[in-house]
Order: C-alpha cells, then structure tokens, then sequence
C-alpha cells in the first residue's frame, strides 16, 4: 500500500531554516528517507507539502478516500505550525477517520509555550517528537506496524 507523508507550512525551507532546531536535511532528503524506509515493508510513499491550512484538509479528505479503497494505509504528517492553531485540521482527521501519525522534527516540549499545545494529538494514533528527521522514519514504522 502507500503511506501518505504530509507536510504542513515552512517545512519546503528544511535545511537552511534554523537549523539548530531543525538539523541540516533539505525536504528532498526527507522524502528520500521515508522512501527507503516504506521499501523496507514493502510500500510506497506519496510525499506532499503544503503552506496552505485548505490543501492540507484536502489531503487529509483524499487520504481517506483512499484509506476506504485499500489504496492507503494512512498518512504520516508533521502539521508545523497549524498543530498549534488548526481545529479545521483536527476536525478533518476526525471526520475522514485518517490514522494519522503526528511527527515533530523539534522536542517542541522543550520549547516556548505556544508549541506545547496540539490540535492534532488528541485525533493522532501515535505522536513522535525530537528526533529530528529521523522521526519521519520512526512514524512510518510505528504505522506500518500498527495498521498492517
Ligand atoms: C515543527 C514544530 C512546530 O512548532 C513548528 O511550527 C514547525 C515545525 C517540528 O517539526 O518540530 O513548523 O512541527
């Protein structure tokens, strides 16, 4: 099956955006880690970022269209900054009934306050927090083993 890895805004400037927080990895590597890692089970990843609130609950929507048809088996997602301010986001993963794995490249915990909250975790199947981008390979496997 693929597994959906969403994107939320800021995360196309990986690599050069503050790198203490966010480590030296462009996008592109990202996308190349979830590629390998997916492979190792035997699935494909479809790898999506969005700046835009919209296009993310379009995906969200069209992830659970494909979850329905067994094209999909769920969706790993770092929300950026819309975890800590989009209900429309929560709503959607409630209302598609997407399994959805909540991905901080950051220990966003350790951080200003504004960052300890998230819309996104009390909708998430499972939350993965401060290991850099190697979170990434960690959400696709807590998936794989949870839904397959
Ligand atoms: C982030 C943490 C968010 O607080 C921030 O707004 C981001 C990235 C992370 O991956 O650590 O854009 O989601």
């Amino acid at each position: 099956a693929t597994i959906i890895v969403m994107n939320g805004p800021n995360l196309n400037l990986l690599g050069q955006r503050e790198p203490d927080q966010y480590g030296h990895e462009t996008l592109a590597d990202v996308e190349a880690l979830c590629i390998e890692t997916a492979k190792q089970y035997g699935h494909d990843i479809d790898f999506r970022q969005s700046n835009h609130e919209g296009v993310l609950i379009d995906s969200i929507h069209e992830a659970g269209r494909l979850i329905k048809e067994g094209k999909v088996l769920g969706v790993v997602f770092n929300p950026g900054a819309y975890t800590h301010t989009s209900i429309a986001l929560h709503d959607a993963i409630k209302g598609a009934e997407v399994p959805v794995i909540e991905v901080h490249i950051s220990n966003v915990h350790a951080r200003e306050s504004f960052r300890h909250h998230s819309y996104i975790s009390p909708c998430a199947t499972g939350i993965i927090v401060g290991f850099g981008v190697q979170g990434y390979a960690l959400g696709i496997q807590g998936l794989v083993n949870k839904l397959s």
